[in-house]
Parts: structure tokens; sequence; C-alpha cells
């Protein structure tokens, strides 16, 4: 009898996926934003899925179909993100994808900023929650696996290393996105798992392969699968 837990062996596990940017309101018509596509979360929405996870997909905005079988929860702010996270909280694997902006506008305007008048707006900036490291460091409900991104542009090892003892996370997915590596908005990918055990570097891949891969090797880490 084909045995529906071994192929399927997220059955019954509860999996949390951020992605996309988030937009930060400067007044009613202009934000602060991330560079995302959004491509690696959904795709990672996607295995999860198809693993058999119940799967959230809290994102920020982007021009991607929902992948068939998720949750969508859209949200524009990282304050809006952080708030759906614990929400869902408890979860068996945390991913967090997403292109958090570090920093909001202090006070969002409540008009439109208008040019000239008074000379060059100053925004004030404010520091956005670390979602990632809230979640990794709650003392209760902290997900059984929680699994960082790190988008970097040179020393991507050490930068994700430095990541992994910051935020309080069990693994590293990092990758380069500088200019020539093409991944931003691509769709390949080439990352690296940095965790206490050690270093991963894995091919380049297609962003759904890879999503694949990870998600069978975080089913694993929990011992969803062997
Ligand atoms: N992250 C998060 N909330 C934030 C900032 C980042 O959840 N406010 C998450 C991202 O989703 C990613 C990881 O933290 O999984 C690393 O994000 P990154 O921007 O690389 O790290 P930062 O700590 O913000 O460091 P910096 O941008 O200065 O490199
Ligand atoms: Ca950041």
């Amino acid at each position: 009898l084909a045995s529906g837990a071994s192929n399927r062996p997220l059955t019954g596990r509860k999996v949390l996926i951020t992605a996309g940017p988030t937009h930060e309101p400067i007044d009613p018509v202009r934000y602060i934003a991330n560079r995302s596509s959004g491509k690696q979360g959904y795709a990672l929405a996607q295995a999860a899925v198809a693993l058999g996870a119940e799967t959230i997909l809290v994102s920020g905005p982007v021009n991607l179909p929902i992948p068939p079988g998720a949750q969508m929860m859209p949200i524009e702010t990282a304050a809006e993100m952080l708030k759906l996270v614990e929400a869902e909280l408890p979860v068996d694997i945390a991913i967090f994808a997403a292109a958090v902006a570090d920093w909001r506008v202090a006070t969002a305007a409540d008009q439109k900023i208008k040019k000239g008048t008074n000379g060059l707006p100053e925004l004030k900036l404010a520091e956005n929650p670390d979602i990632l490291k809230t979640v990794a460091t709650a003392k209760s409900k902290r997900p059984k696996l929680v699994v960082g991104f790190a988008a970097e542009t040179q020393n991507v090892i050490d930068n994700a290393k430095a990541k992994l003892a910051k935020k309080g996370c069990d693994l590293i997915v990092a990758n380069d996105v500088s200019a020539d590596s093409g991944v931003m908005g691509g769709n390949r990918n080439r990352v690296h798992l940095v965790s206490a055990d050690g270093v991963e570097s894995w091919p380049e891949l297609d962003k759904s392969e890879v999503a694949r891969r990870l998600m069978e090797d975080f089913a694993r880490r929990i011992g969803a699968l062997t």
C-alpha cells in the first residue's frame, strides 16, 4: 500500500513563509520598498504544499499567482507582516524569505506631500521590527525550525554566518544578489546553507528546484523525512 506520508512528509505540519517586499508609506501615494520579485518565497510555498504541509504565505505586494493550496495573507508593511506572522504561531517550520524594508518613515504624512514651497522634504526614519529575530528568539511558540535568508552582494558566507548568530535562527539560506549574478528577479539561484553544522553550497538551479530541495531538507531537519 503506497503510504501518503512518504511522498507527502509534511502532512499534518504547518509551514509559514514570508515573501516579497514590504512597502512602507511616506504619504498616501509614495513608499519605501526593497527589490524583491517574491519568486523564491512563492516557489517555497508551492513546494511546501506539494509535501503536504498546511502552508501560510504572508506576502508583500508582488506580481505572482497565489500558489494553489497555500493560504495567502497579503500585507504591505513590516508591522503588518509581524502581526500576521505572530498570529499564525505555533508552526512547525517558519521560513523568512521576505525582503523586509529595514526602515519606515517614522510618521507617514496623511496627505500627499507637495513639491516646491518648503524646499526638500526630510524623511525621518525609524527601524522596523526584525520579524525573523522576533520569532527565532521567542520564549514561547518558537517553531521547530526557523530559516532565514541572506541576500548579499559581497562576502556572502561570512555575512551569512554573522546573520545566523545575530538572528538566532537554525539555518540561513544565503545567496549572491550582486548585479552580475542575475538572481534578482531572475529564475535561477545558487544558494549556500549555513547552519551550526557548517556550510553546504548547492549548484545553480531553477528557483523552483531550489525550493523543492530546500523544503525536503527542512522536512529532514524536523524529522519528518529520513
Ligand atoms: N528580516 C526580517 N525582518 C526584518 C529584516 C529582515 O524578518 N526587519 C529577515 C529577512 O526576511 C531574511 C533575514 O531577516 O530572512 C535577513 O535579512 P537581511 O536584510 O539580509 O538582514 P538584516 O539583518 O536586515 O541585515 P542587512 O540588511 O543590514 O544586511
Ligand atoms: Ca535588511
